[in-house]
């Protein structure tokens, strides 16, 4: 049920035409924020920027963009106007499980690319803005391998333990400015990148993308200090369906 807590708001949500990012996005737009989707596939970026209108959301913009490519990150940016909430949220597995070692140096820094440079590039280009007007919030989605290595998580574990180390840094670089940086950990939940993470799990003993979206609009609604690093699984209200 809406409570209307993100009217006014426009959230930059990445990787919102499936999974996590989706889940996010319509938990926005149902507290009535102005969205703006972002992901590469445009059929299925629009299918998912179509269902969020058909439910009564706010402005609901979709834009098509590679966040490896730094003039498409440009192009996002210029085309989301000013942004109160950036919720980073895109990321790839690269290749998994795989040893360190046998990673090519282009997987990894196609990982490194998405999941980490395209953060701290959304983070360069909108943070002044909100910085200038005194609020704004970048939620970064981060991961359990990110605070702890795991054999065969590779360039995708070393790419969110650079987002917690990015978090930290910025969230002390935001001190006192009336903008914050709050990083979430979704946990395991039902998606194709967890499918593909682990092809043997039964999908249904997880959480799905709208089972978690609790501390991203919590986050979203100021409700969450600046530096904060929130669990999902610690927010999760009712055992999940089986
Ligand atoms: N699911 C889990 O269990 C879990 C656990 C811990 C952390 N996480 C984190 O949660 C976030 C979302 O994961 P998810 O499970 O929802 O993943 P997902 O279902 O695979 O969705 C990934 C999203 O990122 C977009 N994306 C991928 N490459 C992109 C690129 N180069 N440029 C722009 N967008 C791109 C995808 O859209 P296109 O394919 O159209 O580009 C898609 O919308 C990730 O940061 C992930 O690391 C997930």
């Amino acid at each position: 049920m809406s409570s209307g807590r993100l009217r006014g708001k426009t959230a930059l949500i990445t990787g919102a035409s499936r999974g996590i990012g989706a889940g996010v996005a319509r938990a926005f737009a149902i507290e009535g924020a102005s969205v703006v989707l972002t992901a590469t596939d445009g059929p299925r970026l629009d299918a998912a920027a179509r269902q969020l209108r058909a439910h009564g959301a706010g402005l609901v913009r979709a834009v098509v963009a590679d966040l490896r490519d730094p003039r498409e990150r440009r192009r996002l940016v210029d085309m989301a106007g000013p942004v109160d909430i950036l919720v980073n949220n895109a990321g790839v597995l690269g290749l998994a499980p795989e040893a360190l070692w046998r990673l090519p140096v282009d997987v990894f820094e196609g990982v490194m690319h998405v999941n980490t440079t395209a953060v701290f590039d959304l983070i360069r280009q909108i943070v002044p803005g909100m910085i200038e007007r005194g609020s704004g919030t970048v939620i970064n989605v981060s991961s359990s391998v990110g605070v702890k290595g795991r054999a065969g998580w590779g360039a995708y574990a070393v790419s969110k333990f650079a987002v917690e180390g990015l978090s930290q840094t910025l969230a002390a670089d935001l001190h006192g400015t009336g903008v914050r940086c709050v990083v979430i950990n979704p946990g395991g939940t039902r998606t194709d990148m967890r499918a593909q993470a682990k092809p043997d799990e039964d999908p249904l003993t997880l959480p799905q993308p709208a089972d978690i979206t609790a501390p991203f609009v919590a986050a979203a609604a100021a409700d969450i200090a600046n530096g904060a690093r929130l669990d999902a699984r610690d927010w999760l209200v009712a055992p999940v369906a089986s």
